[in-house]
């Protein structure tokens, strides 16, 4: 097969706390994104140190009205734009598109006892609006939008008790949407812990009792792993012939050289990297990443029946981001480079966007192979594309062929992938109308194929316009990927 598939899905991925601004209208409460500040110039060799939390910074955000300083939390107002967007999504020939629901839309703090009227009622509307397009909708259930209450009241995933309350979230959203929705993703690139533990699981370094901050990490990461095996099973139960996917951030480990000891060095990256899409496809802890955490003086807290449930709710699919790769080597002296929250050795055969991820088109074949080789099951790349500025002429155009160049030859290894065997559902590229990036809080760092006319403190008109790339993804489309080369 040299062909996509023909019910493959082409479409978008956004996510609620990027997109949708009204952080506080209609009964929402903050979100942990909503208390994420604007960093254009954040060091990436320091990356912890921007994204570990204290209570007392926390609290400070929360007191803080000063809505510019917040992007997250003005988005690019989907609240009150979404019909006019997907409007646009449609006029792309999109198929699906990919979203989250907010839990702090439906219950604000996490522990109300009854659902937000106002909150299901937005989702009712922005997925019948999809439908009405032919557009399906893909679910993140958990995107970085945890309630900022459970944060400070349980230090979030840490506490168990918080299994539970997501999983009456994720059992509204079924009960809801599970007729409407039949392609549904638990955590959105939940290794994402180890590197952002307050924005992926509300974990404050200040507030983790008898644990240590890195034993608190991954004591919310084994609570998701089991609460992402409680919701697919349920989500099986109550939405019929859904499927629910795991979600992971690809994040590709070259080794430097050929001498064993970088290649050695490389494997462990990427060890580390499968640790989790591992524990979601087959059901099982890897004996050697226990023992490695073990060595580290960390101990996976398992409890009752928790391995019983991992192993009989294993996801459907695995969906995962693919932006960029890095090299790794034992020489300490070679020059590094940002990626995706991530910092890596700079690859020489590679060129790097303006953020310094490197661009690596290849990589995203090796990646589709490696994957689908190891778990033997359907895959979907939900996240895929470039961030960076674009320019609008006098006349009001984009011409962003940087844009259609950075996808179009992701496309064509998808392709190659594809013949070879690869099992894929669909790719939706990451923001198809400019947002507010997750780790800058920028929105001058653009994805879209639609701009949007604000810059990084929220002024403009909020316009949306076509650029270049609109029509071209509409012709990738139309033409189910027979045009790319
Ligand atoms: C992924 C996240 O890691 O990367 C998205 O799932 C995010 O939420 C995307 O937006 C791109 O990263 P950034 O920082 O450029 O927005």
């Amino acid at each position: 097969m040299s062909q996509f598939p023909e019910d493959f899905y082409w479409g978008g991925a956004i996510a609620a706390n990027q997109v949708e601004g009204a952080w506080n209208t209609d009964g929402k409460q903050a979100s942990v994104s909503d208390i994420m500040s604007y960093k254009p110039k954040l060091d990436v060799t320091n990356f912890n140190a921007h994204h570990q939390f204290t209570t007392e910074k926390v609290i400070a955000a929360l007191n803080d009205s000063d809505i510019q300083l917040y992007p997250k939390r003005r988005g690019i107002d989907f609240y009150h734009h979404y019909k006019d967007d997907v409007k646009l999504f449609a006029e792309m020939g999109f198929k699906v598109l990919r979203v989250s629901i907010a839990w702090t839309r439906l219950y604000p703090t996490g522990e109300e006892s009854e659902p937000n009227e106002a909150g299901l009622k937005f989702y009712h509307s922005l997925f019948d609006e999809l439908l009405s397009h032919g557009i399906k909708p893909l679910v993140t259930l958990h995107h970085y939008e945890m309630p900022v209450a459970l944060a400070l009241k349980y230090n979030g995933w840490q506490d168990r008790r918080v299994i539970g309350l997501f999983t009456r979230f994720c059992q509204t959203c079924f009960e809801q949407y599970g007729q409407k929705v039949k392609l549904w993703l638990t955590f959105n690139e939940v290794d994402s812990i180890i590197r952002h533990p307050f924005t992926t699981a509300g974990v404050l370094e200040d507030n983790c009792g008898d644990e240590t901050f890195e034993q608190a990490c991954y004591t919310a990461l084994h609570h998701q792993f089991v609460a992402a095996a409680i919701v697919t099973r349920l989500c099986h139960e109550l939405s019929e012939g859904s499927k629910m996917g795991c979600m992971l951030t690809k994040t590709m480990t070259y080794p430097y050289s050929s001498q064993p000891e970088d290649v050695a060095a490389t494997q462990i990256k990427n060890l580390n990297n499968m640790f989790y899409s591992d524990v979601q496809m087959n059901g099982v802890y890897p004996a050697m990443m226990i023992n490695m955490l073990r060595s580290r003086g960390i101990e996976i807290p398992l409890k009752d029946d928790d391995l019983e449930i991992l192993a009989n709710n294993t996801a459907d699919f695995l969906s995962f981001s693919y932006y960029m790769t890095r090299c790794e080597s034992v020489n300490p002296d070679l020059e590094r480079t940002p990626g995706n929250t991530t910092l890596g050795i700079k690859n020489p055969y590679l060129k790097s966007s303006e953020w310094g991820w490197q661009i690596d088109p290849v990589g995203l074949r090796v990646s589709l192979i490696e994957l689908y080789d190891r778990y033997r099951k359907p895959l979907f790349i939900v996240e895929n594309g470039l961030g960076t500025r674009d320019t609008v002429t006098e006349s009001g155009h984009i011409h962003d062929s940087y844009r259609i160049e950075y996808l179009r030859s992701h496309l064509i290894e998808v392709k190659k992938a594809i013949s070879l065997g690869v099992d894929l559902m669909g790719y939706t590229s990451w923001g198809p109308i400019d947002l507010i990036s997750a780790a800058n809080s920028q929105v001058t760092k653009r994805y879209g194929f639609i701009h949007v006319d604000l810059d990084d403190m929220g002024n403009g008109t909020g316009v949306r316009r076509k650029k270049d790339s609109f029509e071209w993804y509409k012709e990738v489309i139309r033409t189910n990927g027979s045009n790319l080369e």
